[in-house]
Order: C-alpha cells, then sequence, then structure tokens
C-alpha cells in the first residue's frame, strides 16, 4: 500500500483470481475450467462449452437441453432495436453496429440496471441468469442483422428450431438465394472456431468488461464497452488486417519486401505475436485444421499460398525467431471467413460472437468474488507543476 508500480500496458499486474481459464504461454497450453481446448475443440460444442465456461462444469442431458431451450428462445429481439439497427448509415462496420446495439439493449430490460434497481440486483440468480440467457440468444441475431444491413438486404428472424450456430449461418441466408440450409460441414467449422474464440482469460476485451462491470454498470452496457475493446486491430480486429495485408502483399514472390518491411518498422506482421504465448498458440494448430475443412466444401481460398509462404518464411527468420513470434489464432480465422463468403468487415463480429460468452463468464465470477472493488490504477504524473491562471488577454 502506497507504493505505486509503474505497469504501461499492465505487462506485470494480476487485477483478479479466476477459476474460467488457463493459459501457460510457453508450453502452449489453453485450458477451459481445466478442459484442454484440443479435447473441446474435437468433441464438444459451442453451446456446451458455454455452459462450461459460465456454470464451471460440463451440464447433464437434461441441463444441456434446458440451457439450449432458454438460449434459443431469447434469439428474438424487439422490433425497435430492429428499427434503431435499421437507421445506421447503409454501409456501417458492422462491428460499430453490435457495439451500439448491444448498448442499446440495456435500455430494453431496465430490471437488470443498477443503477435503476440497486446495488444488490444482481445478488439474484434468476434475474442474472436471463441477462445471460438474452445476451448470448441476441449477440447472433444482432450480428446477423447488422451483416444484412452491410448487403443491403432485409433482415432475418431466427429459427429456435435450430441449432446455435446453424440458426447464426441460417439468419445469414449468405451462401444461397433461395432456401437456405446451412451447410453441415460449415456449421461445424464455425462452431469449432467459436469454441477457439470463446475465452482468453484477461485479455484487453476481458479486462475491459471487469473493468467497467467493477463500477456496478449493467452487463449489457459493460459487454458492449468489451465489444469496442475487441474492435482494436491490435485485438479482435486482428482478422480483419491480415486479410487486409494478405490481399496487399497478393503474391508470394511479394513476401520477401514485406518481411523487410516490417524489420524496418514499416508493417507489422499482423497475425504474428501474442502478450502470453511465446511459444505456439494452440488455437492457430487446431484452426489451420479447420482452414482446409472449410476448403473441401466451398473451394481453396486463393491466399492460403501468400499465408502458407509468409506463416513458412517468418518461422524461419531472425527476427521473428529472437522475438518468438509465432502465428497467432487471428493468422488463419479470417482466410477461412474469407472462403466462406464473409466480407472483411464482419471479421471481428465472428470473432466478437464467441467471446461474449467469454466476457459474461467473467462478469457472473465478478458478482460473486469477495475481493470486487471498482478498478481505479494509480498513473505517473508528468505534467506541469501547479501554476497560476492567466486572463486570455495576458496571455502571449
Ligand atoms: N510484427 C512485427 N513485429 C512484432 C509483432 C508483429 N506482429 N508483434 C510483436 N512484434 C515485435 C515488437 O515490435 C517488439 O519488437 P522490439 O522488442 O524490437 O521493439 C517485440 O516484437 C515485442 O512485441 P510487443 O509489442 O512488446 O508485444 P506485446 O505483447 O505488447 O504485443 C501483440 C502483443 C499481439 C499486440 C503484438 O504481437 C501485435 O501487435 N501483433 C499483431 C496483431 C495481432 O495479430 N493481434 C492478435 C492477437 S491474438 C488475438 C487476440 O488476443 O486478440
Amino acid at each position: 500500500l502506497g507504493v505505486t508500480m509503474y505497469d504501461p500496458g499492465y505487462m506485470n499486474t494480476a487485477s483478479a483470481t479466476s477459476r474460467i481459464c488457463y493459459i501457460d504461454g510457453d508450453k502452449g497450453i489453453l485450458t477451459y475450467r481445466g478442459y484442454p481446448i484440443e479435447q473441446l475443440a474435437e468433441s464438444s460444442n459451442f453451446l456446451e462449452v458455454a455452459f462450461l465456461l459460465i456454470n464451471g462444469s460440463l451440464p447433464s442431458k437434461p441441463q444441456y437441453d434446458t440451457w439450449k431451450k432458454h438460449i434459443m428462445t431469447h434469439t428474438f429481439i424487439h422490433e425497435n432495436l430492429i428499427s434503431l439497427m435499421q437507421n445506421f448509415r447503409y454501409d456501417a462496420h458492422p462491428m460499430g453496429m453490435l457495439v451500439s446495439s448491444m448498448a442499446a439493449l440495456a435500455t430494453f430490460y431496465p430490471e437488470a440496471n443498477p443503477a435503476l434497481r440497486g446495488e444488490g440486483v444482481y445478488k439474484q440468480k434468476l434475474l442474472r441468469n436471463k441477462q445471460i440467457y438474452r445476451i448470448i440468444g441476441k449477440i447472433t441475431t444482432i450480428a446477423a442483422c447488422a451483416y444484412r444491413h452491410r448487403i443491403g438486404r432485409p433482415y432475418n428472424q431466427p429459427s429456435d428450431q435450430l441449432d446455435f450456430t446453424a440458426n447464426f449461418l441460417y439468419m445469414l441466408d449468405h451462401l444461397s438465394e433461395k432456401s437456405f440450409t446451412p451447410h453441415p460441414k460449415l456449421v461445424h467449422a464455425l462452431d469449432v472456431l467459436f469454441i477457439l474464440h470463446a475465452d482468453h482469460e484477461m485479455n484487453c476485451s476481458t479486462a475491459a468488461v471487469r473493468h467497467v462491470a467493477s463500477a456496478g454498470t449493467d452487463p449489457y452496457t459493460a459487454i458492449a464497452a468489451a465489444a469496442s475493446a475487441l474492435y482494436g486491430p491490435l485485438h479482435g480486429g486482428a482478422n480483419e488486417a491480415v486479410l487486409h495485408m494478405l490481399e496487399d502483399i497478393g503474391t508470394v514472390d511479394r513476401i520477401p519486401q514485406f518481411i523487410q518491411d516490417v524489420k524496418d518498422r514499416k508493417k507489422k506482421l499482423m497475425g504474428f505475436g501474442h502478450r502470453v504465448y511465446k511459444n505456439y498458440d494452440p488455437r492457430a494448430k487446431i484452426i489451420s485444421r479447420v482452414a482446409y475443412e472449410v476448403f473441401d466444401v466451398v473451394g481453396r481460398e486463393p491466399l492460403i499460398e501468400v499465408a502458407t509462404a509468409l506463416e513458412q518464411i517468418a518461422l524461419k527468420d531472425e527476427y521473428f525467431v529472437s522475438r518468438k513470434l509465432y502465428p497467432n489464432v487471428d493468422f488463419y480465422s479470417g482466410l477461412i471467413y474469407k472462403a466462406m463468403g464473409f466480407p472483411t468487415d464482419m471479421f471481428p463480429v465472428l470473432f466478437a460472437i464467441p467471446r461474449t460468452v467469454g466476457w459474461l463468464a467473467h462478469w457472473l465470477e465478478l458478482q460473486d468474488d469477495p475481493e470486487l472493488r471498482i478498478v481505479r490504477p494509480k498513473q505517473v504524473y508528468s505534467g506541469h507543476q501547479t501554476r497560476d491562471y492567466v486572463p486570455m488577454a495576458s496571455r502571449e
């Protein structure tokens, strides 16, 4: 107490204890509630992983069925929210639409707002569970509306008869003009991507949700704040930035010049490097396999050649080796999304959907944290000493 540690970027500061997600960055290990990500990606599905992250254990069959029913019946969004979304500019970035619409949802559910109903409101388990069902249910509908808006088509209603990820693809209806049945292999691939992105301990957006919620802010607004952090190109916007980078490089023969630009600090190799993983990102390994499963269905994405060559060259280059820079989850995810037909600006939205579950797990954990205090870091002041106000007429 009384000692100020200067730690920009919080490289050495733990701001909470958490039981949700574990990463060993040196060994390339990622677990959710103790279960290795490889096993979950292989054998589970996104809604089951969502239950696990939020409730702490894998569900029994009846628990899973009830969970799924709760979430899928909350996929519908209020007509007024639809009107609000319809009034965005025709070319509004889908992530901007998602952030604003999530914040707007708070105004539809005043019973969930501690600012209106008192600080103790989230001691009521039923009430907080309801916000969780609503947010997980509605995030795909908001995302799908943002996509339909982006392509200038009417919004589609959700179907609570479908599974979570199939319903999302169904609402997009982007691969067919007629009655649309999502391809089961694409549903599975997207479901695996959702599992891989569901949580990642104290990353920038999760720290943001905890930061905002520590002030007692309602979960919709806190999740909107997290989504705002995710929007940034160094975080969830990286998959979009990777695609732009690969498009700029264009062909394999232009890679050496690009690498030189990175070394000269004119550019960054997007999709490489991670604050925690200094060996490899286990999600990147799984994702490169998923990429080829998707290409089997929709055809090969031509930029995959540039991506694979770039990865091979960078992994052998002294600049990247000495700094322990390896491909992260975003290096391949954008290529998969592009091959599936998503416009580039939808990529961060496809990250935000599953990460909403992680944010909610942290929001929930925080409600019962006996150590919870409003987050209020210190600063090291480097401005002027106290000085006297000078009237405008006397200023130089
Ligand atoms: N390209 C070129 N150089 C890099 C890169 C990169 N992608 N990443 C780090 N470096 C260099 C950096 O310039 C520094 O060099 P030096 O010591 O000579 O100054 C050194 O490596 C250490 O980097 P850092 O910036 O101190 O590392 P950080 O932990 O602060 O940043 C990062 C982590 C992810 C922001 C960064 O690696 C980066 O900007 N990567 C590209 C963006 C990206 O792919 N982001 C997605 C992250 S994974 C998904 C998620 O969690 O959101």
